[in-house]
């Protein structure tokens, strides 16, 4: 039979890290493609202690449908951690718990895009954002990300020119480009947000984990409680618990509310109930200390060995926190064509092109460094340096 699929289906890119991460099963391969948290570095400890408490004190409570909204407790404890980490004043009511922060943009994407609305994303922009919003046919227009976060100039022109409802980034170690916005960009995002009435939505699944300067206020903290704000579990705790979460404005939380119904009734209850109990009996913070700890020394070692075995000419962001580094090769390489030769020597990495929306055949590219252990980074660094200076004399 001859399947007719919805027409969106055209349109929808497929997640091509998915695609990459079938070829890196093969344990011959260093991989720094996925965004994967360290293994070594989930508290499975705790978590075994929390699920066991939880089925004592719970029995079959655990295993009940829940409520929509999720967790009432969990929710206090996210907005009680927005009050002491960001002075920003949030009840349990402006939380919704979502299954990752990846629903969190679908729900969003629902509630708020029709077919041709307007959405501006960052250029390079999270590739799951662009996935998850190309369900639902906007018109998306990429704005560049500099050293200091998004060009506030191209900003506002995109703003005047195309006049789109909402703004998506990732102002923290961005994924893919490990950029992080300074202060000022933060202030001026959320000046023209107001400015031009753009809905802000601000996803932050990586804003704990710096490793280097100081940290920053999220930029919401600017908006007046008009804006969204995304966060997750993911990269803090275990990301299989798949426990994200979505802060927005009353009105929109109502909508929220609806489509998480129509989606799935309710978040995981037994991974809530179980992360709830981590959270109670354990010390977050001493968690995150370690793995920023740890993240930061693989950073230093990946920017080191880049330093060494990568020819001059390419350039690299610095990340301050989070998981990635973006690398720029010479202009005349396209970082799709290092693929194959770098999958030869066994390193796989993710080329650009994912990252952005109306621009193809791209010489940069993503590496992550949370997952591999550091003498795999240097094997790894070695190996595709190999690669880029053969392609380069080619
Ligand atoms: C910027 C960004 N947003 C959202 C997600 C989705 O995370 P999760 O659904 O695991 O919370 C990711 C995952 O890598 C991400 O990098």
């Amino acid at each position: 039979m001859k399947i007719k699929f919805a027409s969106r289906m055209k349109t929808v890119p497929r997640s091509f890290i998915r695609e990459i991460l079938k070829v890196t099963t093969n344990p011959e391969i260093i991989s720094f493609a996925g965004g994967l948290p360290n293994l070594k570095m989930i508290p499975i400890k705790e978590l075994e202690n929390a699920c066991d408490s939880v089925l004592e004190q719970d029995g079959t409570r655990a295993m009940q449908y829940s409520t929509s909204e999720g967790y009432y407790r969990l929710r206090k404890w996210i907005a009680d951690r927005y009050m002491k980490k960001h002075s920003l004043l949030v009840t349990p009511d402006d939380i919704l718990i979502t299954s990752g922060s990846q629903q969190a943009l679908d729900l969003v994407s629902k509630v708020l895009l029709d077919k041709g609305t307007q959405v501006t994303i960052e250029k390079p922009g999270y590739l799951g954002a662009i996935q998850a919003m190309s369900v639902f046919e906007p018109r998306l227009s990429a704005v560049p990300v500099t050293e200091t976060g998004i060009d506030i100039q191209a900003l506002e022109k995109n703003f005047k020119t195309k006049k789109p409802k909402l703004f998506y980034a990732v102002p923290n170690f961005q994924n893919p480009s490990g950029i992080t916005y300074d202060m000022e960009t933060r202030k001026a995002t959320a000046a023209l947000c107001k400015k031009y009435n753009v809905i802000f939505v601000e996803d932050d699944p990586y804003g704990e984990l710096r490793f280097s300067g100081t940290d920053l206020p999220i930029i919401n903290k600017f908006l007046n409680k008009t804006g969204i704000l995304f966060g997750s579990f993911s990269k803090i705790v275990a990301p299989g618990l798949r426990l994200g979460w979505v802060c927005a404005p009353k009105t929109i939380m109502k909508n929220l509310i609806t489509v998480k119904q129509a989606a799935d009734l309710h978040t995981n209850f037994f991974s809530q109930r179980i992360v709830y109990e981590y959270l109670t009996k354990n010390n977050l913070d001493t968690h995150i200390e370690k793995l920023k700890a740890v993240y930061g020394k693989h950073a230093k070692a990946m920017l080191a060995c880049i330093e060494k075995y990568f020819p001059s000419e390419v350039k690299f962001t610095r990340p301050q926190g989070g998981m990635f580094i973006w690398v720029t090769l010479p202009a005349k390489i396209k970082a799709m064509a290092l693929l194959k030769p770098a999958l030869k020597e066994k390193v796989a990495f993710v080329p650009g092109d994912p990252f952005y929306v109306h621009t193809k055949n791209v010489n940069t590219l993503r590496l992550n460094y949370s997952n591999a252990e550091p003498d795999m980074i240097e094997e790894g660094i070695k190996r595709l340096g190999n690669a880029v200076k053969k392609l380069i004399s080619k």
